[in-house]
């Protein structure tokens, strides 16, 4: 009430609030303006194919902040801090104009086109301090001026065509951290300013072959060092003694370089070593103390250098994290360190080529992760230790050319993965064990040994054994007839005391040496004809050549009997097709079974996925459909697999491909689909340039869950997709998706699909993880399939993919699962081609197919739930986009 009679202080203070923001805000437009223009100038000079940067504009209202590749800092006022365009094609200049950005702390034009000298222009923007223009097609030396980047902390220039020497004013970028320059075309000596950068961490002057230099003496200083890396270079001359000062070394490289002299002695710890590499050398002289007492090493790499001398035998206890001992093709001499056998993770020892005395203690079962042993050429004495058979990840032991004596134990192959044993040229005696375990093995050499008694039969049972030298031991007995059931591709049992008849495929498929040096053997082709046998060592030469010419024509004259059989089963498979048809067409489809099965021509195949290939077949009318035709359907009754289709056919929705009709004989079946040009989602996604904008991607998503929601609630009967992935979602003209392959286990009955499905890997990862156990398929296996849909249009990833580091197969589900725990974990696993204006839409559409794809079937969505999400998500972006088109 008294607010209306006097102006309060109240209102005075109010009305003073009002001007006060309204000096702010124009204050922050104006700073707003100008950054947004600065980027804009900046874009001007850079030449952009692709038009990643079209989002780059002051007329969408996007705020800048959020325009692709920028980032602001945290707090008002917002501020570019970040410009981060890698690998987006771009070319055209580098401006200093972005040097106007006040904040901007980080550049970031890795992997592009640049193709320009060093921009040193750069070194205007004050407060950068990460610079990265690696792998571009930079050139030039390294100019003296590069000591004016004071403020760097960070400088990659690697991969690029930069030339001519390292300049010695480089020593004043005392805050250097990492010092990137590798796959250049540097030249001339390092100068001795390394020593400056006492903050660094990594050091990268790999793979830059023109260089000429010794390791200088002063990187001794930099004890905060963590990576050296200077491999392939011309790096010549004695390795210095600098390990005393690198405290903080994990990872020396120094392999492929025309180093001499002896390894320094590392007499100290160096806690943190992973990985020591001096391969590829030409080093000499003792083997330093201590290496191993680096508590964290995992790769010790020595080999093809020219070392000499013996590995010490003491202070290693420290060592038990190595994975990989490489000493091999060296001169090493002495006793083989026997602590190696019982390093709990040691994987891979190879020593081979050297002159190497010891025993393999029996010890050896300690080493429970051993995958492969490679000790060939050396003079070890020993018996074949007992606990070689319990390392169930042993895959390789090959011990050739040794001192090895005594009896094989009868577990030697029992590593479920065994692939290769070598164990010719030792002295190993007795009878050669049953072999039942290893399925694995593939090849198997035990020649030039004193073993006795008969070839295991069992050796007929491995699956896979296609290398067997049996030759140059005492072995008796004759060849076992099941040896020919192997696919060998070498049999060699020269030089034993067999005898007996060699079967047939032996001795035609395999070098008559293979059996020679056993004077009981008798066989066709072999100099004692077997008793019983016509005599065939006196056939002259001539009866030979007929004999050969007779054979030959033999052959021939079967591959041309084949050949007709096979042109004859063809007619008849296609007359078969002709045979007794029953057709019903949904739509007036003006053709005949027999223009159908006419026009089904491999040309027009176009893929089409483990229940059949689709043919696009144009129809007389000039009309075009789809025909898909079905695979291991099993037999049910005419009757009941035409209302089956029928079923399925009748379903109408935006979101269901039509079925037009079908025909069917007893061995044949066909459906035919509407046809849709724009192929699959599928392939699209597996084109590298997949690029939808993330309207249509959500688009999409909207469709495929309206369509299975359909099929799930409204339809009747209620039908479950069962084969949701994809390459399942056709894509009409309007990007609208079709699903396909609906329901098709109800057409080709349950026990084919299900072992159709069994046998099809490549889309495992669609398949509900609990596919595996219960039979039973419920909407939540659909559920599924969409969430690896979904995260396919979030990631841009294909469901199934090499992954970055590891290099085996992963799919979009486990990559997701795994990416997710790290912080910020959720936006790197957004596609990162789509605007991060998108960001938050597509963080809520992440969510959905997370529970979609959860382990538990319980705990994922419905097909109309997920639907009725989506659908809010879509509606409320169009509703708050416009948020930054006001003055903030
Ligand atoms: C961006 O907007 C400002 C005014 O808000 C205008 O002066 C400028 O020309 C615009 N820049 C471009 C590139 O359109
Ligand atoms: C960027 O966009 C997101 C979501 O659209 C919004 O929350 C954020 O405030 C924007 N950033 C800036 C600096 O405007
Ligand atoms: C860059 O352009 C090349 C050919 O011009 C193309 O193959 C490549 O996919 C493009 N890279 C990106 C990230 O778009
Ligand atoms: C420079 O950018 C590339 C590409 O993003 C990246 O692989 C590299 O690690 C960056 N360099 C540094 C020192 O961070
Ligand atoms: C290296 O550091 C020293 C001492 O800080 C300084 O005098 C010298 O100029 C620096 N070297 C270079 C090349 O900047
Ligand atoms: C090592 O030096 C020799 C001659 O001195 C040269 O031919 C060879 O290319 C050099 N190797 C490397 C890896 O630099
Ligand atoms: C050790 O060597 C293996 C095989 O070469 C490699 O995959 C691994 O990354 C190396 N580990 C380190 C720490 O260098
Ligand atoms: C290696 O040792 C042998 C004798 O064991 C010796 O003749 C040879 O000179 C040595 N080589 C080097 C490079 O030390
Ligand atoms: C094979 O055995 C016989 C006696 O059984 C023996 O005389 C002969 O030396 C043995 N040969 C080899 C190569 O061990």
């Amino acid at each position: 009430m008294e607010k209306l009679s006097v102006p309060s202080p109240m209102a005075i203070a109010w009305k003073y609030t009002l001007l006060l923001s309204f000096v702010l805000s124009l204050f922050i437009v104006t700073s707003a303006v100008s950054e947004s223009d600065i980027l804009l100038t900046f874009k001007n000079s850079i030449e952009d194919p692709m038009n990643f940067l079209s989002g780059w504009t002051n007329t969408t209202g996007i705020h800048y902040c959020n325009w692709t590749g920028i980032s602001c800092t945290r707090t008002f006022p917002f501020s570019v801090s970040d410009v981060n365009l890698q690998n987006l094609n771009l070319s055209g200049e580098i401006s200093d104009s972005v040097c106007k950005l006040s904040k901007l702390t980080s550049l970031n034009l890795a992997d592009n086109l640049f193709n320009q000298p060093i921009p040193l222009h750069l070194s205007q923007c004050g407060s950068l301090e990460s610079l990265n223009i690696s792998n571009n097609l930079i050139w030039g030396p390294i100019p003296g001026q590069i000591s004016q980047f004071g403020s760097l902390r960070v400088l990659d220039f690697s991969r690029n065509h930069i030339e001519g020497k390292i300049p010695e004013s480089i020593g004043s970028l005392k805050q250097l951290q990492f010092l990137i320059l590798g796959s250049n075309l540097l030249s001339g000596s390092v100068p001795i300013v390394l020593g400056n950068f006492t903050e660094l961490l990594v050091l990268d002057l790999s793979e830059n072959p023109f260089l000429e230099s010794e390791i200088p003496g002063d990187i001794v200083k930099l004890n905060k060092l963590q990576q050296l890396l200077l491999q392939g270079s011309g790096f010549y001359g004695e390795i210095p003694d600098f390990f005393l000062g690198l405290k903080s070394l994990m990872i020396l490289d120094l392999s492929q370089n025309n180093l001499t002299g002896g390894i320094p002695r590392i007499e100290l710890f160096l806690p943190n070593l992973v990985s020591f590499d001096v391969s590829r050398n030409k080093l000499s002289g003792l083997f330093p103390n201590g290496v191993c007492e680096a508590k964290g090493l995992i790769n010790l790499s020595l080999h093809t250098n020219f070392l000499n001398g013996s590995i010490p035998n003491e202070s290693i206890i420290e060592c038990t994290n190595l994975e990989r001992f490489q000493v091999q093709n060296n001169g090493f001499s002495g006793n083989f360190p026997s602590w190696l056998w019982s390093l709990p993770k040691v994987k891979l020892i190879r020593a081979e080529n050297n002159r190497f005395t010891g025993e393999i203690p029996d010890s050896l079962l300690e080493a429970a992760q051993l995958e492969q042993v490679q000790i060939d050429n050396n003079s070890f004495v020993s018996k074949i230790p007992q606990g070689l058979g319990k390392i169930r990840s042993l895959y390789r032991f090959s011990a050739s050319l040794n001192g090895f004596y005594g009896e094989l134990p009868s577990n030697f192959c029992d590593s479920p993965v065994m692939s290769i044993i070598n164990l010719s040229q030792n002295y190993l005696s007795g009878r050669i064990p049953e072999l039942t375990k290893c399925r694995k093995l593939v090849s198997l050499s035990l020649a030039d040994n004193n073993f006795v008694g008969e070839i295991p039969e069992s050796l007929a049972k491995l699956p896979v054994l296609t290398y067997l030298d049996l030759s140059q031991n005492n072995l008796t007995g004759s060849i076992p007839e099941e040896l020919q059931n192997l696919k060998l591709a070498l049999f060699n049992v020269s030089f034993n005391q067999l005898s007996g008849r060699v079967p047939f495929s032996l001795i035609s498929g395999l070098p008559a040496s293979f059996l020679q040096g056993n004077p009981g053997l008798c066989g066709p082709g072999l100099t004692n004809p077997c008793s019983g046998d016509k005599p065939t060592s006196k056939t002259s030469s001539l009866a030979k050549v007929t004999c050969a010419l007779v054979s030959v024509a033999l052959v021939f004259a079967l591959v041309i009997v084949a050949f007709g059989f096979y042109l004859m089963r063809r007619s008849y498979n296609r007359k078969s097709q002709l045979g007794s048809w029953r057709s019903v067409f949904f739509y007036p489809l003006r053709v005949t079974e027999h223009d159908l099965i006419m026009a089904m021509d491999e040309k027009n195949a176009r893929g089409g996925g483990v229940f059949g290939s689709v043919y696009i077949v144009n129809l007389p009318s000039g009309e075009l459909v789809a025909v898909k035709k079905i695979m291991n359907f099993c037999n049910q009754s005419s009757k009941s697999l035409k209302s089956e289709i029928k079923t399925i056919a009748k379903i109408r929705h935006k979101n269901v491909i039509k079925i037009l009709g079908f025909c069917h004989s007893d061995d044949s079946m066909f459906l035919i689909y509407e046809y849709l040009p724009n192929g699959s989602l599928g392939d699209l996604i597996n084109k590298p340039d997949f690029n939808l904008p993330w309207t249509v991607r959500l688009k999409i998503a909207i469709g495929i869950a309206q369509g299975l929601a359909y099929l799930h609630n409204d339809y009747l009967p209620h039908l479950l997709h069962r084969n949701v992935k994809s390459t399942n979602i056709l894509l009409d003209a309007d990007l609208q998706p079709k699903l396909t392959d609906i329901g098709l286990d109800r057409i080709v009955g349950e026990n084919a699909f299900q072992s159709t499905m069994a046998s099809e890997c490549a889309s495992s990862c669609y398949l509900a993880p609990e596919y595996g156990y219960t039979k039973k398929a419920t909407e939540k296996n659909d559920s599924y399939g969409f969430g690896v849909i979904l995260l396919e249009l979030i990631t841009g990833r294909k469901a199934e993919q090499k992954g970055e580091e590891s290099g085996e197969s992963l799919d979009v589900v486990k990559w997701v699962r795994r990416k997710i725990n790290i912080s910020d974990g959720a936006l790197k696993l957004l596609d990162p081609k789509i605007s991060s204006s998108s960001q938050q839409q597509m963080l809520g559409v992440l969510e959905i197919a997370l529970r979609c794809t959860a382990v538990t079937p319980e705990k994922r969505p419905s097909m109309s739930e997920v639907a009725k999400v989506l659908e809010t998500i879509n509606s409320r972006a169009s509703l708050s986009n416009p948020q930054f088109s006001g003055p903030l």
